[in-house]
């Protein structure tokens, strides 16, 4: 093999989808994954819920490091986050039998939330891990997600739910994630929805727009 070859993805994109969800700290995220597991059977794998898992599990030897960068808001090594996701996949895609319904098509399909924060994640996870079909851009003001987040913050717990955490990941957000839906618009892999409206409306728009994939027709860059 020559050393130019490109590597082959763990996953056959002819059999899995993977639909990568972006968009700023509190842009809904989440709550969008969440409905659209109901529609059309998704499994959901949020980057930085399976960070967090990590980080509490006894006995891991990343548990420190991973508190750290959340606190900070900076990314974690993409190593870590791409291994945690590819066990994750791995055992869904080895569950899919309970999940079948879901999968009617015999398709595993993946939200994967909160990934690729920065370009590198992008680009090892379509080289080496399975290639993305879709970027869904959930985008909204930072007056908006800084309200939400705040409202969050009373009960969610999380340690980077504070205006200094906030400050800190939508900066990281800007100079680090929004290249790579720069990238991925010059691939025509991005639908973009306005998630300023209420839960439902934009749910609505996700609905619609994730239905258009999965029943074939080419979604190329649209605006929701
Ligand atoms: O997506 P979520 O808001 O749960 O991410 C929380 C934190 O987890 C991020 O601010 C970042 O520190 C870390 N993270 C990461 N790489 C990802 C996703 C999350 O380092 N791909
Ligand atoms: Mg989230």
């Amino acid at each position: 093999m020559s050393a130019s070859a490109a590597p082959t993805p763990v996953f056959d994109s002819s059999k899995v989808a993977v639909i990568f969800v972006l968009g700023g700290p509190g842009a809904g995220k989440g709550t969008q994954c969440a409905n659209l597991v109901q529609d059309y059977g998704f499994c959901h794998l949020s980057a930085g819920d399976l960070l967090r898992a990590e980080q509490n599990r006894e006995g891991s030897e990343y548990g420190a490091m991973i508190r750290n960068y959340i606190r900070e808001g900076q990314i974690v090594p993409m190593e870590v986050t791409i291994k945690l996701l590819e066990n994750a996949m791995r055992a869904a895609l080895a569950s899919a039998p309970a999940a079948a319904d879901g999968w009617a098509d015999g398709r595993g399909r993946f939200l994967i939330d909160g990934f690729p924060r920065k370009m590198d994640q992008a680009v090892k996870f379509d080289d080496e891990v399975c290639r993305s079909s879709l970027v869904l851009f959930f985008t909204t003001t930072e007056e908006e997600m800084l309200k939400r987040l705040l409202e969050r913050g009373k009960t969610s717990g999380r340690e980077d739910d504070n205006e200094e955490s906030i400050k800190k990941r939508f900066r990281v957000y800007k100079e680090q994630t929004m290249p790579v839906i720069a990238h991925y618009s010059k691939q025509s892999k991005v639908a973009t929805i306005d998630a300023t409206a209420t839960i439902e409306e934009v749910h609505e728009k996700a609905k619609d727009v994730v239905g258009k994939l999965l029943a074939g027709e080419v979604t190329r860059n649209v605006t929701v």
